[in-house]
């Protein structure tokens, strides 16, 4: 693999290297299992393809959570050697490279930006949007990759992608977890002994929530998620929501779910200090 870090190095070797289709996964580093998930999908349909470490400031609205993300380059790059290939691509710019001037872009994604993570953390989906439209520009790929792990980011790439009639094509990845069922995340390896040990409860109760929704209405099962969340010393639950897969409008009864759309309940959850999300289908039928 090839490690660059300026735009023009990225412009040179991506036309040098002329292969399509051009392949690329978006992260901020700190890497595990999860984002190789994500290269490995890219690798198996691209000849080339770059990936992206950058811890991108504009979508912290935390500046706590930005000085304390974790940061791992040199793991990150060994993690990296062991599954791309000689000609692939690990972009690595500092903050000048991707914003030489202010962004003061503002995107509108409607009910997207008005639900779970957009209410906890205002503006984050539009620094989300800033940074992803950014590296479109720049990689110019024809298939991006991202975790369904970020359920509602994702939803935003693809509803940004639409806005910008960007030919990219978005192809979703499942989530990957520890044996425990914990979902893989940067974050987790801030969380103390004694929560790590207790952060399968937010699995369990999502699993036990999917089953549920043969047999219960919604209000019920929020009941269940609630309790089963804030009864763990250290945890509380932030939200969870039963949303549909493309506009994220929450229901609040079975009576409101449609035959043609997928749904997915999720979570966010504070654990010790750390907040931790994840999500799972659920079928009413
Ligand atoms: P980051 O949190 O590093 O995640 C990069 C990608 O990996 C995202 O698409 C995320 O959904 C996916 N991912 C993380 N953990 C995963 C898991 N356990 N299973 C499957 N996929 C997982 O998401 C971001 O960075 C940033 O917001 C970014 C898109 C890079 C923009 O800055």
């Amino acid at each position: 693999m090839r490690v660059i870090s300026t735009v023009i190095e990225l412009d040179n070797l991506i036309e040098e290297t002329n292969l399509i289709p051009l392949g690329f996964v978006p992260t901020m580093g700190a890497l595990h299992e999860g984002h190789l998930a994500l290269v490995n999908i890219a690798i198996k349909k691209c000849p080339l393809v770059v990936v992206s470490i950058f811890v991108n400031p504009t979508q912290f609205n935390d500046k706590n959570d930005l000085k304390n993300y974790p940061r791992t380059i040199d793991s990150d790059l060994a993690l990296l050697g062991t599954v791309l290939r000689q000609t692939d691509i690990v972009f690595t710019p500092d903050e000048k490279e991707i914003y030489p001037q202010e962004d003061t872009r503002k995107f509108l994604f409607g009910n997207l930006d008005n639900v779970m993570e957009a209410l906890h953390r205002p503006g984050h989906f539009n620094g989300v949007a800033q940074v992803v439209s950014r590296f479109f520009e720049l990689v110019k790929p024809d298939i991006a990759v991202f975790g369904l792990k970020d359920f509602q980011q994702l939803t935003v790439i693809k509803n940004l992608v639409g806005q910008t009639n960007n030919k990219v094509k978005i192809i979703p990845c499942p989530i990957v977890r520890e044996k425990d069922g914990l979902a893989m995340s940067s974050r987790n390896r801030l969380l103390d002994k004694e929560i790590r040990n207790h952060a399968p409860v937010i699995y369990k109760t999502l699993s036990a929530a999917s089953v549920m929704a043969g047999k219960y209405d919604i209000p019920e099962i929020v009941s269940f998620v609630e309790k089963s969340i804030n009864n763990i010393p250290g945890f509380s639950l932030e939200y969870f929501e039963v949303v549909d897969d493309s506009e994220l409008i929450p229901v609040r009864k079975k009576e409101d779910i449609k035959p043609d759309r997928q749904y997915y309940g999720c979570i966010a959850v504070k654990a010790g200090k750390i907040r931790l999300i994840d999500n799972i289908n659920i079928a009413f039928d």
